[in-house]
């Protein structure tokens, strides 16, 4: 079954995801939080796979913070922010995969 996260990423899962815990952020507006984690091996089967590790940079002239790791491995304990899980996960599967880095420019 594929599911369709807020953020526009689409990924399989054997059934939907759990609610892990509903906040209001005291903002009245409520959000549930959900693990998401990817299965099986490698994440990037394709995509420059001549490179150790693929990593990509934008930079942005409005950014509260002046880097920002976002994580394309799906394993990273604080998704959808890289924790360096991709490390372990490349190093176990043989992948390449590595952080979207927003860059305040
Ligand atoms: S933890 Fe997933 S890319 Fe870093």
């Amino acid at each position: 079954m594929a599911s369709t996260v807020g953020c526009g990423l689409s990924f399989g899962l054997s059934s939907p995801p759990k609610p892990l815990k509903t906040s209001t952020l005291g903002t009245g507006v409520t959000r549930r939080m959900v693990a998401v984690r990817a299965e099986g091996g490698a994440i990037n089967p394709e995509i420059r796979k001549t490179e150790d590790k693929v990593v990509d940079a934008v930079v942005v002239t409005e950014l509260a913070k002046p880097l920002t790791a976002y994580c394309r491995c799906w394993r990273s304990g604080t998704f959808p922010l890289c924790d360096g899980s991709h490390v372990k996960h490349n190093k176990a599967t043989g992948d390449n995969v590595g952080p979207l880095l927003l860059k305040k420019q």
